[in-house]
């Protein structure tokens, strides 16, 4: 790969933030082949997609495939990578067999425990050492609403402490790993207060939880910079890391319907590179508490945000284009 863009060198990005935080992308093994040279020269972490969710690893109660897991962890190890794991419990993605019994009935308390801590233990143990931070518990919290939980099978077999024992089982498999409650729409006032109690509560009862994960699938125009700010200083005062998780910037608004787009528009890019240094410039601000900025991806060559949540919409969401060479919003982080 050439270093080199329009006569300018590229610089590694995760060595020019070397001194902040780890920058990392969210890989699969497509990826891991189409993208593998941007990923090595960029990225000092990488999360597996889809690889490590409950479904991919557990399919079923007496069966594990870590194939595909595997493959990510022994890239990064060749490769000098850092890991960070994701996800052990969550809403989404996960099989069916863990709530019920044979007789497709919905198993009592004491059953799903169990099975969350097999879950939970068997995969920690297996990576032990070499995953830095793991979110143990995914999108937990209500969008809106009067409750802080979502309604979720965890939630009503088991009750308010499961997200309790999940992390207590987390820390008994791996002392060393930092704990993670991620959650998007994370910035939001109404949603970041409802995050901030159940994390405080957490804290207050002991529970070993160390950081929270900001996803950050942001866009042109929200959250604003200073609903990041509040946010980042909410959470920090519970005397947490933070983690930014799954950053992308959407070039346009969550349910924009104009499909016919086959390229950004030079107005999206700009605005878009505006934002990506705003977002940075922030981040700098608060690297002693931000251990770790991801991106759900690398390049635009793939985003899961192609066709999400308007059909047929393709999407520009990163630092690097279609071709992997440095957009606009890749030279307003660089240069700093
Ligand atoms: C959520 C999950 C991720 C991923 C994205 C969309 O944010 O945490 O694992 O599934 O949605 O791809």
């Amino acid at each position: 790969m050439s270093n080199y863009n329009n006569g300018k060198e590229i610089p590694s990005l995760h060595k020019l933030y070397q001194d902040y935080f780890h920058i990392g992308a969210a890989v699969n093994p497509m990826m891991l082949k189409s993208q593998q040279e941007i990923i090595k020269e960029h990225f000092s972490s990488i999360t597996a997609e889809n690889e490590m969710k409950f479904e991919a690893l557990h399919p079923e109660e007496d069966r594990f495939t870590f194939e595909n897991a595997d493959k990510i962890l022994s890239f990064a190890k060749e490769n000098g990578k850092s890991v960070r794991g994701h996800t052990l419990v969550w809403h989404n993605q996960t099989s069916d067999w863990i709530f019920t019994d044979t007789n497709g009935k919905l198993v009592n308390r004491k059953t799903l425990l169990k099975r969350m801590e097999k879950h939970i233990t068997t995969v920690m143990e297996r990576y032990k050492g070499q995953i830095y931070s793991w979110d143990v518990v995914n999108e937990a919290v209500t969008d809106s609403g009067p409750t802080i939980l979502r309604d979720s099978k965890w939630l009503s077999i088991i009750g308010d402490d499961f997200i309790d024992k999940a992390f207590e089982f987390a820390h008994q498999a791996d002392p060393d790993a930092a704990l993670f409650y991620n959650d998007y729409n994370e910035s939001h006032p109404e949603k970041r207060d409802k995050i901030y109690k159940l994390v405080q509560g957490l804290v207050d009862r002991g529970v070993p939880i160390h950081g929270i994960g900001m996803q950050a699938h942001w866009n042109l125009t929200g959250p604003s910079y200073d609903e990041i700010r509040e946010a980042i200083e909410k959470y920090a005062s519970l005397g947490l890391k933070i983690q930014i998780t799954e950053m992308d910037v959407s070039v346009f608004n969550f349910e924009d319907k104009r499909t016919h787009f086959t390229e950004p528009t030079e107005e999206m890019k700009a605005q878009q590179a505006e934002r990506y240094q705003g977002f940075f410039k922030l981040f700098r601000e608060y690297a002693d508490v931000i251990t770790s900025v991801t991106f759900w991806g690398a390049t635009d060559e793939y985003t899961w945000l192609n066709n999400f949540p308007v059909q047929g919409r393709k999407n520009w969401p990163f630092v690097f284009d279609e071709n992997h060479l440095p957009k606009i919003s890749f030279w307003k982080i660089a240069d700093f």
